[in-house]
């Protein structure tokens, strides 16, 4: 065996061995149904860790090209060559190749454990379950009410849902909006993907915030963008950074979360904003706002949205239900010019033939009864409280590890680990300690940061999570 992987080449070590292999699979070098070398044997040639070659004989298996036999090590597949007539497609070689990315692997992780029941989970953007309004949600499907027919609804979204959502953006975001401006998503994430799909185009420049959850979506690559940033500190991001990044980039559209952001909790000045809009205005540059927070608002801070400050019809506003009521509704909201509302709506019809009319029933009984502002009310105490009891803990005791930014609204804590630790060092061991939280990286910060979310967790888990989280501090740090 001449053939050595090349160490310094940018593919996979265990790719280019499994390459090579289905190569020789192909020509003969390796035939059919007969024993492969083992793996001990070919780490020795390759002179590769065993492990190695385990991969790379697991990605020849994936594709069906080799089998694994009792007794007889790991062989060529008979179905190769078609004598079982059937060839199985290299499934691993289309999942690679697809143009729409995957999460990043922390992410993923992150995501596949936190169902685990014994884990504190501060890593999940959501309501805890005894914050969401089951309750009154299961009172409105048992008053057998629903009356909305079961075919396709207008694309756009239901129509009373749309009204709805027009009179709860009036009084609460101070936004005018017709139904005929407004298209309901399946929650703020459609919304973002549909505006990236249908109004940029690949090696568009576009700005969004840093760290931001804009950052965590693969959504943005995929669609081949150019992405920039406006740093971020506890004042939020400086409007002015905006007229560099233009000069350079040209950039064509911007992703805001001004309002107690994701994952900073940073509320920008009502000044800020308006400088943002301005210089919007000046460049005719768009502003997409992801607004899903500004209703927790604990102390009456100014929370004006862009929109209601926008009179140049610069912003596509976005926001949901998932922040303020239950993420489970996959009920979102774009509101912008019809136009552009028109168009993101014959793409929806493209991808999903508009939201399930279930939902959007259930949604608009929620969103227009009594019941929705007795609930907002108790929600923002209730997170209030959980931040507060967060913190309590921190101070507690991380106080020497840990600094963070102060919320005034929204579910999120960001903090930063003072000795400069690596956070996803940390979130192994917590892991091991049995607690999550998102690790800074995901979000667009360099080492050291993390965001622990107080909205999801119970009263009683989070202290046993900054406990366990002190745990894990004690142990990579002794
Ligand atoms: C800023 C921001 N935008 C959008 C989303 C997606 O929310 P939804 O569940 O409404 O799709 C999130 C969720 O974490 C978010 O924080």
């Amino acid at each position: 065996m001449e053939w050595k992987p090349d160490k310094n080449n940018s593919k996979a070590v265990y790719k280019q061995i499994a390459d090579y292999m289905e190569k020789g699979i192909q020509n003969g070098l390796f035939p059919i149904d007969k024993p492969l070398p083992s793996e001990r044997k070919l780490a020795e040639a390759y002179k590769v860790n065993r492990s190695t070659i385990v991969s790379a004989y697991a990605e020849l298996e994936a594709n069906g090209l080799v089998e694994k036999r009792r007794g007889s090590g790991t062989v060529v597949s008979k179905d190769i060559w078609g004598l079982a007539k059937k060839r199985i497609p290299s499934w691993n070689k289309y999942i690679e190749r697809g143009s729409f990315q995957a999460n990043m692997p922390v992410a993923q992780r992150i995501r596949n454990i936190s169902e685990e029941e014994t884990l504190v989970n501060f890593a999940s953007g959501e309501l805890s379950d005894e914050l969401m309004p089951d309750e009154y949600v299961r009172k409105i499907i048992k008053s057998g009410e629903f009356s909305g027919h079961l075919g396709y609804d207008h694309p756009q979204g239901n129509i009373g849902l749309r009204e709805t959502i027009g009179e709860h953006v009036k009084r609460y975001k101070g936004i005018n909006a017709k139904p005929e401006s407004i298209l309901v998503t399946s929650g703020a994430q459609q919304a973002i993907h549909l505006i990236i799909e249908c109004l940029l185009k690949p090696g568009d420049a576009v700005v969004i915030e840093n760290p931001s959850y804009h950052y965590s979506l693969p959504i943005f690559k995929s669609a081949g963008l150019n992405v920039f940033h406006l740093d971020i500190n506890k004042n939020g991001f400086n409007p002015e950074d905006l007229i560099d990044l233009h000069k350079k980039h040209q950039i064509k559209m911007i992703f805001l979360n001004p309002i107690f952001q994701n994952p900073t909790g940073t509320l920008l000045s009502v000044a800020k904003r308006k400088r943002i809009l301005d210089l919007s205005s000046e460049f005719g540059i768009p502003i997409v706002e992801d607004d899903p927070y500004s209703l927790l608002n604990y102390t009456g801070e100014d929370t004006a949205t862009l929109k209601s400050l926008d009179e140049n019809g610069n912003v596509l506003y976005i926001s949901s239900l998932t922040k303020i009521a239950a993420s489970g509704f996959r009920i979102g909201w774009v509101i912008g010019p019809q136009p552009v509302i028109e168009r993101l709506s014959d793409a929806k019809q493209q991808f999903d033939f508009g939201h399930s009319i279930f939902s959007q029933w259930l949604g608009n009984e929620f969103l227009r009864s009594e019941y929705f502002e007795t609930h907002i009310q108790s929600l923002k105490i209730r997170l209030e409280q959980k931040r507060d009891k967060m913190i309590k803990s921190i101070t507690e005791l991380l106080q020497d590890q840990v600094d963070y930014f102060f919320p005034h609204g929204g579910i999120h804590l960001w903090c930063r680990l003072k000795m400069g630790i690596d956070e996803i060092k940390l979130l192994e061991q917590s892991i091991e300690e049995g607690v999550i939280f998102t690790p800074g990286s995901i979000l667009g910060t360099k080492s050291g940061f993390m965001r622990l979310t107080y909205g999801k967790a119970s009263d009683e888990e989070i202290p046993i999570g900054i406990k366990r989280l002190a745990k894990a501090l004690g142990k990579i740090t002794s």
